[in-house]
């Protein structure tokens, strides 16, 4: 829709690329994607491994020291993360301020600079003791925050953390209480791991926006959180519940809604569907698509299980979805996990919130030991008003 050359000719000799397309913003040796042959791999190992083999906090310290972690080093991530579930005395009350029925990821955006107040000695960013610190509070402490935030949000009280449990499950014991169901842990920490980084995606390019002006990292992840919250971004885990939940209140037919969203009516999408860089299968999609089957299977039919895949077999025949090489992407079918393990619709995003922590820390301490590092500042292409005289009275 735009003229370049003409644009050129007014604003001199910038590229334009919205939506930054085709713009590499860094260098990284965090995470790999290869689009087209739909490959994802951290730190060189492929996603499908890590799945099967690596805990949360495995990927945590590969994510963001590059390498597998030592047993030694594991058990200090261990320690240092559930010595900071404890949230700091004080910052509890800062709960009473939000009406019941906030939303928990407004709630868990305006608590996570909250949480910075209370550690002066994590806020340096020339200072690695300090940045070692921020990490360890912030991968400690998100779960408990995220759990409050839970709890806030339908009206009843905090769950203590319990220091003696494992980090996811100890955010289910926040969560719910009572005993925490292995099987159910085990499935959320591989969906933990699946979310761990997705290179240079809307919210970590935020976040080292943010970190470029040399933020702090609990400014910069709390900038991370508001971008992971969009719609068309980590907010398409929830979307999808809507979108099936709506389709079944509707009583449209799959045929019906798909006619919807190839016709654009209203600017309706079939949520979890399509990605900027994956142009087949998301790895990750197909990865949560066998857990969905084997976890929700317990249960019998589910109803907008077969709904999803219903949708999703007619997508990848329809010439729409073909010619635009539109898959499931990794929330398609997440949602439908987290449903079932008891997670309200508006949690979905912060489960991804947690998950992307790893990721988020991770690109911020990249950035800021790269020695090309430079403060982030894109031009734009001007196309407003010429030079006018005011009017004068
Ligand atoms: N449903 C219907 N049509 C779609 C969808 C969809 N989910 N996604 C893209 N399209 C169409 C667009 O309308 C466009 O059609 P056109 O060529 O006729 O104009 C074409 O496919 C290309 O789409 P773009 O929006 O240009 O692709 P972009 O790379 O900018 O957007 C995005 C990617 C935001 C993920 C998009 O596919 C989308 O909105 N998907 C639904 C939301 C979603 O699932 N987001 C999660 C992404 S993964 C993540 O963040 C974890």
């Amino acid at each position: 829709g735009y003229d370049i050359s003409a644009l050129m000719k007014e604003t001199g000799n910038v590229t334009l690329d919205v939506g930054f397309v085709n713009t590499a913003s860094c260098k990284s040796a965090i995470t790999y994607i290869d689009g087209d042959q739909g490959i994802l791999r951290y730190r060189g190992y492929p996603i499908d491994q890590i799945a099967e083999n690596a805990s949360f906090l495995e990927v945590a310290a590969l994510l963001i020291d590059g390498e597998l972690p030592s047993q030694a080093r594991l058990d200090e991530i261990t320690q240092a993360v559930a010595k900071a579930s404890v949230l700091p005395e004080g910052l509890e009350k800062i709960f009473d301020a939000f009406p019941t029925g906030a939303h928990p990821m407004l709630i868990l955006a305006s608590v996570v600079p909250a949480l910075g107040t209370y550690y002066a000695d994590a806020l340096s960013v020339k200072d690695d003791a300090a940045i070692d610190k921020a990490t360890a509070v912030l991968l400690g402490a998100v779960p408990t925050l995220a759990a409050y935030s839970y709890r806030k949000s339908i009206g009843e009280s905090f769950i203590a953390p319990d220091a003696s449990l494992g980090y996811v499950e100890n955010f289910l014991h926040m969560m719910f209480g009572g005993d925490v169901d292995q099987a159910t842990a085990d499935a959320l920490d591989m969906l933990f791991t699946l979310h761990g980084d997705h290179e240079q995606n809307c919210s970590a390019s935020t976040v080292r926006m943010v970190g470029s002006a040399e933020a702090d990292l609990f400014q910069s992840i709390t900038a991370g959180i508001g971008a992971l919250s969009g719609p068309l971004h980590g907010g398409a885990n929830s979307a999808v519940l809507e979108m099936l939940e709506k389709i079944q209140s509707t009583g449209d037919s799959a045929e019906d809604f798909m006619d919807k969203v190839k016709n654009k009516v209203d600017g309706v999408k079939l949520m979890g569907f399509g990605h900027r860089v994956y142009k087949s299968y998301d790895p990750r999609a197909a990865i949560v698509k066998k857990a969905t089957h084997s976890i929700l299977e317990k249960n019998g039919k589910d109803e907008q299980l077969e709904l999803a895949m219903g949708l999703e077999e007619r997508a990848l025949k329809d010439d729409y979805f073909v010619q635009r090489k539109l898959y499931p992407n990794v929330d398609f079918y997440t949602g439908l996990i987290y449903k079932s393990m008891g997670f309200p619709t508006n949690m979905f995003t912060v489960l991804f919130a947690i998950g992307r922590m790893p990721g988020w820390i991770a690109q911020w301490r990249e950035q800021n030991k790269d020695a090309a590092k430079k403060i982030g500042r894109p031009r734009q292409v001007y196309v407003g008003a010429t030079e006018r005289d005011y009017p004068t009275k």
